[in-house]
């Protein structure tokens, strides 16, 4: 059951969509305060791998030395080069400049100049890279801008257990979805908070959208979910899904789940699925979506349930891209009609689109010119 009887508010007009001065006050409430899952532990298979990202116009280095990872300025102390330009590669024991070929060490000390001579006097360590905060759960990195930030497990508050349950080390990674869309972010998050456009958009991939008795809502100050039980739609598929688990070995059950934790951090569950997916403002009309999706790893040692986990693997990476073609196209043409210059009214929210009218209280509520006086990171938090 939905928790509202009646109808509710649109509550952001469309300029709050589109307004360059509303989007500098999220990222400074909401985004530049707190912690943004950038990669998993799968994107570095060999120690010395790095990754480089674009967060929040911060060009960022992540890389691996050992079991641990650390998160850098991608810009040179010498004279502000990149160090590296690729989205990913190795380098080694150290990280080394492209230009002039300084090298830095998992601390973002300087290790070594070449002809260092020419630099004197220079003192040893004088200049290094610009590190941020890097934590982990489950197999997500994270990352912070914000020195002063608390914990990423403070920070996510009953996130942090959600996603070390549903992206743990015992998942396979099935799929990385990664793309941009010409729409706000506000936008992509509240497509994923409703069931409503599902039998216009997904007729073929949902099937139906469940009724309302098979709904559950939590809405909480910092974090909503969304819970349906769905069985396959026919006996046959309701037989194939019991043989899969049995030969997965996997705890499955037919719950399907949605958490969103404020700002822009989401997770779900589907049977022997899971995933997280979180979106990251480029521009106020772009957004960069990042999903990463798991499925369960198959036993070791365990031939037909090896076999089973990477079938399933396919499978999902393969449902996830039919979704995101059939969401993206429509979230191109919502962004189109929020910039027309006039509207024929002021928008209005269903019960069944209860979670995008708290989270659009959320967004009022933070942004409001009280919320820039004090600290944002806290309301930020899904605790
Ligand atoms: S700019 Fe990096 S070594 Fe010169
Ligand atoms: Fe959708």
């Amino acid at each position: 059951m939905f928790i509202s009887e009646t109808h509710l508010p649109q509550v952001l007009t469309p300029q709050d969509y589109t307004s360059e001065d509303q989007y500098r006050r999220e990222l400074e409430q909401l985004f530049l305060p707190g912690w943004h899952c950038i990669a998993t532990f799968s994107d570095f298979p060999q120690d010395g791998d790095f990754l480089t990202i674009e967060l929040l116009d911060h060009p960022l280095i992540l890389w691996r030395s050992g079991d641990e990872y650390h998160t850098f300025l991608n810009v040179c102390p010498h004279r502000f080069a990149r160090l590296h330009g690729e989205p990913c590669g190795h380098a080694g024991e150290r990280l080394k400049c492209q230009y002039h070929g300084w090298e830095f060490d998992c601390s973002g000390n300087t290790q070594k100049i070449p002809d260092a001579q020419s630099f004197k006097p220079m003192k040893k360590g004088a200049l290094g890279l610009t590190k941020y905060r890097t934590e982990t759960c489950g197999q997500l990195i994270f990352v912070t801008l914000n020195d002063e930030a608390p914990s990423l497990r403070e920070y996510l508050g009953t996130g942090f257990e959600i996603g070390e349950t549903l992206c743990g080390p015992e998942r396979r990674l099935a799929a990385t979805l990664d793309y941009e869309i010409d729409t706000n972010w506000k936008c992509k998050v509240e497509n994923s908070l409703e069931s409503y456009h599902v039998d216009m958009v997904h007729p073929k991939t949902f099937i139906r959208a469940p009724e309302e008795a098979e709904c559950e809502h939590e809405l909480e100050s910092g974090w909503t979910t969304y819970a349906t039980v769905q069985e396959a739609p026919t006996a046959w598929h309701r037989l194939l899904d019991r043989i899969m688990n049995r030969l997965a070995h996997g705890e499955s059950d037919d719950e399907y789940k949605h958490y969103h934790f404020y700002p822009h951090t989401m997770f779900g569950k589907m049977k022997l699925f899971s995933w997280m997916e979180w979106t990251i403002p480029l521009s106020v009309d772009r957004t960069r979506v990042i999903g990463k999706f798991f499925c369960y790893g198959g036993r070791s040692g365990r031939l037909v349930s090896r076999i089973l986990s990477s079938r399933l693997a396919k499978w999902e990476a393969g449902f996830f891209e039919i979704l995101r073609g059939e969401d993206c196209a429509v979230l191109e043409e919502v962004y189109r009609g929020l910039k027309a210059p006039n509207q024929p009214s002021e928008g209005l929210v269903s019960i069944r689109e209860e979670r995008c009218f708290h989270f659009q209280k959320y967004i009022e509520r933070v942004t409001s010119p009280e919320a820039a006086n004090s600290n944002g990171v806290a309301m930020a938090a899904g605790s």
